[in-house]
C-alpha cells in the first residue's frame, strides 16, 4: 500500500499546456534533484488507453510525479497503477483545478466540497500502488477559507493515506468568467494559512504554491513549511533553478551554460523519435533561457527563425 509521505523541499508545479516531456527535459538540465511533476491527465484520458508518449519517461526524468484529475475512486486506482507501471515517483490527486472543463467533470476543485469522496479516491489509490499518493488543493472552493472545513479535509485524507499537501495558498471562485487565470490575479494569496496548517499538522509534508518568484521568497517559507512549488516562475525564467541543487539539496549539478543548455536541448529535440511533434511544442520551453539577460527577446526571434526554417 503507497503511503503519501513524500516531502521534497522544490517541486515544479504540474501546468496544462507547459510540463511536458520537453520541458521537463530542459529542467532536467538545470536541475538533477527538484521534484517534476506532469501536466495534469484525467482518467478517461489515461483509461481510454492512447496516451502512450505524453506518459512514457526518460530515465533522466525521475523524480518525477503524475498528477490524475478524477473523482471516481475506482477509475483512479486504475489510472495510478498505470503511472506506477510507467515509473511514475509519485502519485498526486488533483483537488485544486478551478477550470470550466473540470468544474463540469466534476474534478478538481469542485472536490472540495465532498470530503468523504476525495477520502475514498486516496484510500483507492494508496491500495493500488506501493508509491506515495499526494495531493494538491486549495485553501478554499470559494472566496472565504473556512479553516475549520480545511482541517477537516486534511484529516480525512490524511487518515486515507496522503502524507503530503501542496496547497495553493488561495481560495476560488467558480462562477462564469472566472476563469484560472482570473482566480489566479484576483484572489489573494493567505500564506499565512498555509503556514498555520504546517503548524497544526507537523507530521504532515505542507507545500507551499502560489505567487512564488524568487530566492528570498523561498526561503521565507521555507522557514514555515516542508516544501515549496513554484510554477509561472520556473516557465518564464527556468534557468533561476540552477544553484538549487548545490542551494537546498547539498549536490552538485551539471552546472551547465546557459549556451550548453541550449545545445544539449536542441540536440535531444532534434532527436528521430520526436520529428512527428511541431517544433513550436518542442522549442516553447528553451524560448526563456536567456530570461532577464540583455537581448534575450532578439535571441528567442532568431532561435524561431533558424528552427522553423
Ligand atoms: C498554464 C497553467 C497551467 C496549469 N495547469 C495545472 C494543472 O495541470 N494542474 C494543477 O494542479 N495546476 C495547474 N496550474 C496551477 C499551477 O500548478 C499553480 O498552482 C499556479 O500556477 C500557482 O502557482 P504559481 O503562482 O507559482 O504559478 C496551472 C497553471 C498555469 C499557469
Amino acid at each position: 500500500m503507497g503511503s503519501g509521505m513524500s516531502c521534497n523541499i522544490i517541486s515544479i508545479a504540474p501546468m496544462l499546456g507547459m510540463t511536458n516531456q520537453f520541458f521537463r527535459y530542459l529542467m532536467r538540465l538545470i536541475s538533477q534533484q527538484v521534484l517534476l511533476y506532469t501536466e495534469m491527465v484525467t482518467t478517461p484520458a489515461i483509461l481510454r488507453g492512447d496516451m502512450r508518449d505524453e506518459l512514457s519517461l526518460l530515465t533522466c526524468e525521475h523524480p518525477v510525479v503524475l498528477q490524475l484529475a478524477g473523482n471516481d475512486p475506482k477509475h483512479l486506482a486504475q489510472s495510478a497503477r498505470i503511472g506506477a507501471e510507467y515509473g511514475y515517483d509519485e502519485i498526486n490527486f488533483n483537488v485544486g483545478c478551478p477550470s470550466h472543463r473540470m468544474q463540469v467533470a466534476d474534478f478538481g476543485v469542485c472536490l472540495m466540497r465532498t470530503p468523504e469522496t476525495v477520502a475514498d479516491c486516496v484510500n483507492a489509490m494508496c491500495e493500488a500502488v506501493n508509491i506515495p499518493v499526494t495531493a494538491k488543493i486549495r485553501l478554499s472552493d470559494t472566496d472565504k477559507i473556512d479553516m475549520v472545513a480545511l482541517y477537516r479535509l486534511i484529516k480525512l485524507m490524511s487518515c486515507a493515506g496522503c502524507q503530503t499537501f501542496v496547497i495553493h495558498a488561495r481560495g476560488t471562485i467558480l462562477k462564469k468568467g472566472w476563469t484560472p487565470k482570473a482566480n489566479r490575479s484576483r484572489l489573494p494569496l493567505a500564506y499565512e494559512k498555509v503556514y498555520q496548517l504546517q503548524q497544526s499538522f507537523p507530521q504532515l509534508g505542507i507545500v507551499l504554491n502560489g505567487g512564488i518568484t524568487d530566492l528570498s521568497q523561498i526561503n521565507e517559507h521555507l522557514q514555515h513549511t516542508a516544501g515549496v512549488m513554484l510554477g509561472r516562475a520556473a516557465y518564464k525564467n527556468p534557468y533561476m533553478f540552477k544553484d538549487f541543487d548545490s542551494l537546498f539539496y547539498q549536490k552538485k549539478s551539471n552546472m551547465y551554460s546557459r549556451e550548453t543548455v541550449k545545445s544539449l536541448y536542441l540536440d535531444h529535440i532534434h532527436q528521430h523519435q520526436y520529428r512527428h511533434v511541431p517544433m513550436m511544442i518542442k522549442l516553447k520551453p528553451l524560448l526563456h533561457i536567456y530570461h532577464g539577460e540583455p537581448h534575450a527577446s532578439t535571441w528567442c526571434q532568431q532561435l524561431i527563425a533558424a528552427e522553423m526554417r
